[in-house]
């Protein structure tokens, strides 16, 4: 008898995920993913800020929208225990967080901490330190630090501008950035700022990057000008807030992981229900056609502001491609696993523009053209990006998700078509952002 596909195993504080392939493990079935991380994180930050009750339904219940929730409450909002059918925020208004008593911390939340602190700048006369994870406190702050001096804001940082942080909040001043790299956490932290602060602040960007932030303060009652045309979005300060329902879509990064698998196990065909497509995250959507996968939308739709569609996708096979330009900020989080996509498709794919993959949870270019290596696919590293060749056949092998919640997944899809046996280690990093995917990962293998 064949043994089970999937096992899991605790060493120490940290699981492995092993998947053992002979090329049969083909996904098939309807499923959901869990709530959109970015548009978490938004409703249960501006929730707080609101005046009134926020009612938010599908939050992800992984543990990045945990510490911001942590963080809020920490500084007065109060907010019901999270579960994914209805979270409700009571907000305390805009200006009035207050001084914490401790330590605020980010955990592994980037979007946390760095939207965090373009509110907390703004809080005029209260104190407040920062901190996260280990690999938060090596991820680079400077870039919400600087522009926040710009506009008058008092913070402390370690040298070269990494956390632990301390602010002291204070009346800034309006103020238009002219972003160097095309960021909504960027964005979305002087926009904040922007909120309490008198007249117009405006961010400009190389590139468009997702703009839920600039959907989501409009519908809580903020004045915003947005123009596509310069990559441009303004705040009208000071604004008002007032507390909304909010739907979160499911997210096209945890949507992105089925959907390569879909299109790369022969035998897949699998629908991924009420999904995300803003069109500032679809990226992966058009990386995927340009390597000629079968994937398709239906029953496309609005949902509170969003849009949301079912995805369909079945095996075909892929043809390289070039990532690259304005393309990248699109599908920025999908890189690790369009990487696995490209080790499975015919010719060269090369992935540029990308720099920005070295600090993210952790150097993603290095972490992925060293995992895919040992498991046999041909990668070399790019400055800002990846070459890959796809065709070889890849067989298992033992790698590391470097506590990286998007690389434990990669690899994992990775594993499904490599021949042998594949132990993912420190694979409960998913839980950052998927608590639930090794549970979907098994529904799929058995009804295939
Ligand atoms: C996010 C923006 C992106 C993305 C991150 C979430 C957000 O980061 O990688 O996972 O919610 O604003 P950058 O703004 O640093 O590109």
């Amino acid at each position: 008898m064949l043994s089970a596909p999937i096992t899991q195993n605790s060493i120490a504080d940290h699981q492995s995920l092993t998947i053992r392939s002979h090329g049969n493990l083909a996904l098939q079935g309807r499923i959901r993913v869990p709530g959109d991380k970015s548009i978490s994180h938004r409703a249960l930050m501006l929730g707080a800020l609101a005046e009134g009750e926020t009612q938010i339904e599908g939050l992800l219940l992984g543990e990045d929208p945990r510490s911001t929730a942590a963080c809020f409450q920490a500084m007065g909002a109060i907010i019901s225990e999270l579960n994914s059918q209805r979270v409700t925020v009571q907000g305390i208004g805009l200006g009035n967080l207050r001084e914490p008593d401790d330590v605020l911390n980010a955990g592994n939340s980037g979007t946390t901490m760095r939207l965090m602190l373009g509110i907390l700048a703004s809080h005029a006369g209260r104190f407040f330190t920062v901190t996260g994870d280990q690999s938060l406190r090596s991820r680079p702050m400077s870039r919400v630090i600087q522009p926040l001096q710009q506009m008058g804001a008092t913070i402390w940082s370690r040298q070269g501008g990494f956390a632990p942080l301390a602010v002291q909040g204070q009346p800034l001043k309006s103020f238009h950035y002219h972003s160097p790299i095309a960021s909504a956490q960027v964005k979305s932290c002087i926009l904040l700022a922007g909120l309490a602060t008198e007249g117009k602040t405006t961010v400009t960007e190389p590139a468009l990057s997702r703009d839920h932030s600039e959907r989501m303060l409009r519908a809580f009652g903020a004045e915003v000008l947005v123009d596509p045309e310069t990559c441009s979005a303004t705040v009208v300060g000071p604004a008002r807030l007032t507390g909304q329902s909010v739907v979160v879509p499911g997210d096209i990064s945890s949507a992105a992981f089925w959907l390569v698998a879909g299109a790369i196990v022969p035998g897949s065909d699998l629908v991924i229900e009420n999904v995300g497509v803003n069109p500032t995250r679809t990226g992966i959507l058009d990386a995927l056609a340009a390597m000629e996968a079968n994937v398709t939308l239906e029953n496309q739709r609005q949902v509170a502001g969003e849009p949301v569609a079912d995805l369909r996708v079945r095996h075909s096979s892929l043809q390289a491609c070039t990532i690259a330009g304005d393309l990248v900020p699109r599908l920025i989080d999908e890189i690790p696993i369009l990487a696995v996509a490209a080790a499975f498709a015919r010719g060269t794919t090369v992935i540029r523009d990308a720099a920005e993959l070295r600090v993210k949870e952790s150097d993603r270019i290095a972490v992925m053209a060293a995992q895919l290596t040992r498991m046999g696919a041909q990668v070399s590293e790019r400055p800002d990006g990846l070459e890959i060749t796809g065709g070889s056949l890849l067989k298992g092998a033992e790698v590391d998700s470097h506590t990286d919640h998007r690389i434990a997944m990669s690899l994992a899809i990775a594993a499904l078509n490599a021949q042998g046996s594949t132990t993912i280690h420190r694979a409960e990093a998913a839980s950052i952002s998927y608590p639930d995917f090794v549970k979907t990962l098994e529904s799929l293998l058995a009804n295939g």
